[in-house]
């Protein structure tokens, strides 16, 4: 058993993580500073860090006696990152460069979350590992950033890391109530509670949705295969299989048994039209696919909010 450093863990998939990895028996070192977390989705099992994941001796700390680190810290929303260009640097690409800086004393494995969004659209492409990133917003240029760092951090440095390039993540403790959140989370509330749903331009964008659960899985398999010194590389984490906004919201309307209430509003700027990834490399390299259907992903979401 060993003691884990998870940035980002108050977050919706870091806290999933975290429980995952509490579950197997391992110690949680949470470092977070709440921008978009809660600590009400933290395990009061998990040692809690507040602070700035791009503050180097916070930084520096929170690894101490660590075997390695997830790193999931940043700011999620593509349009908070058209908005605060700046800010949303810092948090996105600064704090990555932080925990790999960190990484180096005792070359301790980090696995972090990079995106889709470094595609940029891709046309009728599926998205596959090998071909040339072109990212759209400062969100999907931040997170190639990581990924090169990555490189210099073990090819300079020595450290081991796996980047995990995250399709369109949903599940339940995704905040339904921002509106930097995810879509599902989004829709899925408004579906819920009778209100209108905003579409971005005609709807017809399409987007490969990942289970949260699945996702986790692909975070813990990746910390595997750097541990057994697998080499370091970045990996898709998708299901290889697309659905529209438009027919999303009129999935998510089916299965409460009622129509959708939609309304049509500007497209989002840098919006990409076409995101579908082909997980076939993550499936080579760490033996692992995503196993939950569309329909019983969104079933469960929809349960959560009842609950919550
Ligand atoms: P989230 O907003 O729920 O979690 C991010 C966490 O990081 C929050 O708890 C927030 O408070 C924390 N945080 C933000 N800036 C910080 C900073 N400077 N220092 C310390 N903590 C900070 O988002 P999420 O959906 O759980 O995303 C987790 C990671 O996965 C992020 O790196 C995100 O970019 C990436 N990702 C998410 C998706 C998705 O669809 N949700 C897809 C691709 C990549
Ligand atoms: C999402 C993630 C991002 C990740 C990327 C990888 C969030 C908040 N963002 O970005 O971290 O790197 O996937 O693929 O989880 N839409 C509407 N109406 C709404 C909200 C959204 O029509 O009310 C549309 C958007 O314009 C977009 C699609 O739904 O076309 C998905 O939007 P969103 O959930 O914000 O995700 P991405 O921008 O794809």
């Amino acid at each position: 058993m060993a003691l884990y450093l998870v940035t980002g863990g108050a977050g919706f998939i870091g806290s999933h993580l975290s429980d995952a990895l509490l579950a197997e028996g391992h110690e949680v070192r949470v470092l977070d500073d709440f921008s978009t977390g809660k600590p009400g989705n933290i395990d009061p099992r998990c040692a809690v860090l507040r602070g700035d994941a791009a503050d180097p001796a916070l930084v520096r700390r929170a690894l101490e006696g660590a075997a390695g680190c997830f790193h999931l810290a940043a700011i999620a929303s593509v349009a908070r990152g058209n908005e605060d260009w700046l800010g949303t640097h810092r948090a996105n690409l600064t704090a990555t460069i932080t925990v790999f800086d960190a990484a180096r004393a005792h070359r301790l494995p980090v696995v972090y979350a990079s995106s889709a969004a470094i595609y940029g659209n891709l046309g009728e492409q599926v998205a596959r590992e090998d071909l040339l990133p072109a990212p759209l917003t400062a969100y999907g240029a931040d997170k190639l950033g990581c990924e090169l760092h990555a490189r210099v951090a073990t090819h300079v440095h020595g450290v081991p890391t796996l980047g995990l390039r995250f399709f369109n993540v949903y599940g339940p403790r995704q905040d339904p109530h921002s509106p930097y959140s995810g879509v599902i989370s989004i829709f899925a509330r408004r579906v819920a509670s009778g209100e209108t749903v905003a579409i971005h331009g005609d709807g017809n964008q399409l987007r490969d949705f990942v289970y949260v659960a699945d996702v986790v899985a692909h975070l813990r398999a990746a910390m595997g295969h750097l541990e057994a010194g697998g080499e370091s590389t970045v990996l898709n984490v998708c299901t290889g299989m697309g659905i529209s906004v438009l027919d999303l919201a009129h999935a998510l309307a089916d299965l409460h048994g009622r129509p959708a209430r939609l309304v049509h509003e500007a497209p989002r700027q840098g919006d990409i039209r076409r995101s579908l990834g082909d997980p076939a490399r993550a499936r080579g390299v760490l033996n692992i696919t995503a196993q939950t259907r569309l329909r019983e992903g969104l079933e469960r979401t929809l349960a959560s909010l009842v609950v919550a």
